[in-house]
């Protein structure tokens, strides 16, 4: 175990924040946890988990102990006629493993195609996109316990995924997730229900051709963060009451919007961004990006404090026209490597 101190994490975070980490160790086994663990007690430091850097907004000086995640590894644990069980490290890049299960003849993850970030990120907020989110096909995530100081493993069903949210978010210092293991199909069922998803696929029914239309569609709206760093989509798309959407409805009928369980309607944030005039507007160095209003971009070199007055601009001007709040998807983080509110 190799403790680094001052490391810069700008590489390690999509929206290229300079953010300097007063403690840093990669993690290539969970046996090196209990050990990192221990050190940062030792020490007095709080632990920040690093995964893939693309779901965070990072101060400029971290006093903390960085646990970069880097377990690699995939392994086939079980299989019958119906389905296959693959354990998975959470330093695995998602959209390689995506990749590899559609080559793999596995199916269920195509529409995940190109998400950025970690397999460990995965189930923490229960990465989705074109009608399919992850927690549809982990069986059960492995992590360190930090309270009970012991590896253990946490079934699908304890893991209470919903939109964009798990277990994991509820209690962000108790687990740190080792493995990630997926019950993927042996024969594909492909899920077209979103958008024009259906039409880009055509009459090619294949789990490939629905992989390369949705990498297609992704490449074509959202921005690679290697180009403009981004964290993909800033705001989660509001969850509001069948009443509220009928009264907005009134004023604003084209509102994209997409009923839910329990007389909820989830409302397009991006819709609501653009009206209120903000796609491919900036503030200084960080705007919303002009093919898709949801993300925001880091156009030269901004720091946190930047990024943050860019955001509460645009909830300001969508509150002002809409009277509705948006909630950031990133999470932040303060000096002393906690999450914070925004
Ligand atoms: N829209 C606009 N203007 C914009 C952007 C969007 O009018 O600038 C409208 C679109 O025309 C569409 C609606 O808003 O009618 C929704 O847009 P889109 O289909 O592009 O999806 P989204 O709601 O913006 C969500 C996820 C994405 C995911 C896509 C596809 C959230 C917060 N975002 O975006 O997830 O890829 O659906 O499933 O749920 C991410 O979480 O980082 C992410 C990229």
């Amino acid at each position: 175990m190799n403790i680094q101190t001052q490391v810069q994490l700008k590489p390690f975070n999509t929206l290229s924040l300079d953010s300097v980490a007063s403690h840093y160790v990669k993690i290539q086994s969970a046996d090196d946890l209990p050990k990192a663990i221990d050190y940062a007690k030792k020490q007095g430091l709080n632990l920040l988990i690093l995964s893939g850097g693309s779901n965070m907004l990072l101060p400029e000086q971290i006093h903390a102990l960085v646990l970069h995640m880097d377990i690699q590894g995939i392994e086939v644990t079980a299989e019958d006629a119906v389905d296959a069980a693959v354990r998975i490290g959470a330093g695995q890049i998602w959209h390689d493993f995506v990749l590899w299960t559609t080559a793999q003849s596995l199916f269920g993850l195509q529409n995940l195609a190109l998400i950025p970030g970690l397999v460990g990120a995965s189930p923490v907020q229960n990465i989705g996109a074109y009608g399919v989110e992850a927690g549809e096909f982990i069986q059960s995530v492995h992590v360190y316990d930090r309270y009970e100081k012991c590896f253990a493993d946490i079934d699908a069903s304890d893991c209470k995924f919903s939109y964009r949210h798990s277990i994991f978010k509820d209690d962000p210092n108790r687990y740190i997730i080792t493995h990630v293991t997926f019950k993927l199909l042996k024969s594909a069922d492909l899920k077209l229900n979103y958008g024009d998803l259906k039409t880009a696929v055509g009459d090619n029914l294949t789990a490939e051709n629905l992989q390369n239309q949705v990498i297609q569609i992704r490449q074509s709206k959202l921005p690679d963060p290697k180009e403009y760093p981004n964290v993909g989509s800033f705001f989660k798309n509001p969850l509001i009451s069948q009443n509220e959407y009928d009264q907005i409805a009134l004023k604003f009928p084209n509102l994209p919007h997409y009923p839910q369980p329990n007389h909820q309607v989830k409302i397009a944030a991006g819709w609501l961004i653009d009206q209120a005039g903000w796609k491919g507007k900036k503030l200084e160095m960080v705007g919303m990006f002009h093919k898709q209003a949801l993300v925001l971009v880091n156009y030269d070199n901004a720091a946190l404090h930047h990024v943050r007055a860019a955001y509460q601009a645009v909830q300001q001007a969508v509150f002002a026209k809409f009277n509705i709040a948006l909630e950031p998807e990133p999470v932040q983080f303060d000096q002393d490597g906690l999450i914070c509110s925004h």
